[in-house]
């Protein structure tokens, strides 16, 4: 019950586009759910429960400001460690929303995704992850929201330099070919551009091996607001930053 009321208030704040320059790839860590459910005396899957609604309105309000990629650490290839019961209430938030996402997809103008090592999810999240990204890459007009599930940095570089040996191996690829872009084209995101801007909300200032490759240009942002907490507002002030930064990819 509590929950509940706490979610009927929050979303009685519907999100509010503005007219500032955005960025064209955001990218979020939402970090801090377990600290806000504890500190409401709450089990911590409710701070992920919050935290799916918190990813919701967040993904409908950038697509609504026209931020063409929205993209999400949801769950990493270390969190399997959690215990069994905060890890299966993640899948399911996963199953619920994915399930909504197909159906929901052409009316809400966002193409959801999922990348991550998918290998290892129980089958019938891989077929409803299959299912979403069929239907996602039917609507490349829509703004995409990704989630990265089973997601790691380095054992995405570490399949792409798979991936690319094998290429070489077979005669397909010759080793002074390979650039800069081969590697990109090998990641789970080699349909997307990188990160503009990467926001780490709860006070934890380190990247937890998030888009390790793609984030080399990347602005980042550190917040202490605790992900469930985090509303339109918060990403306002966090916009409002990115623009006064001054973005020079290593020329002057
Ligand atoms: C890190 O916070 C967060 C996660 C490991 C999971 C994030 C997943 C969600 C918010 C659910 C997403 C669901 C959908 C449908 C998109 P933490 O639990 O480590 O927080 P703490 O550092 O305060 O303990």
């Amino acid at each position: 019950m509590a929950l509940f009321n706490i979610l009927k208030k929050e979303d009685s704040t519907p999100p509010q586009p503005s007219d500032r320059p955005v960025p064209q790839h955001i990218a979020v860590i939402m970090d801090g759910n377990g600290r806000w459910a504890k500190k409401r005396g709450l089990p911590r899957t409710a701070g992920h429960k919050v935290g799916a609604e918190t990813f919701r309105t967040i993904a409908t309000y950038c697509k609504n400001i026209g931020v063409k990629y929205f993209t999400v650490y949801a769950f990493s290839t270390e969190n399997w460690k959690r215990p069994e019961e905060e890890v299966s209430t993640l899948m399911n938030l996963f199953r619920r929303y994915l399930k909504e996402a197909i159906d929901t997809m052409a009316k809400d103008e966002i193409a959801v995704q999922v990348i991550g090592d998918l290998s290892v999810l129980a089958p019938d999240i891989r077929e409803l992850v299959a299912r979403c990204n069929a239907e996602a890459q039917k609507r490349p007009e829509f703004s995409v929201a990704t989630l990265c599930i089973n997601y790691g940095g380095r054992d995405e570089i570490k399949n792409a330099v798979r991936a690319i040996a094998q290429e070489v191996q077979a005669g397909q690829l010759k080793p002074e070919d390979i650039t800069e872009d081969t590697i990109s084209q090998h990641l789970y995101t080699a349909h997307m551009p990188d990160p503009d801007f990467i926001i780490r909300p709860s006070g934890e200032i380190r990247t937890s091996n998030f888009l390790l490759w793609q984030s080399a240009y990347a602005e980042y942002y550190f917040t202490d607001v605790l992900w469930p907490d985090f509303k339109p507002a918060d990403m306002d002030a966090a916009i409002d930053e990115f623009n006064r930064r001054n973005r020079r990819f290593g020329g002057v």
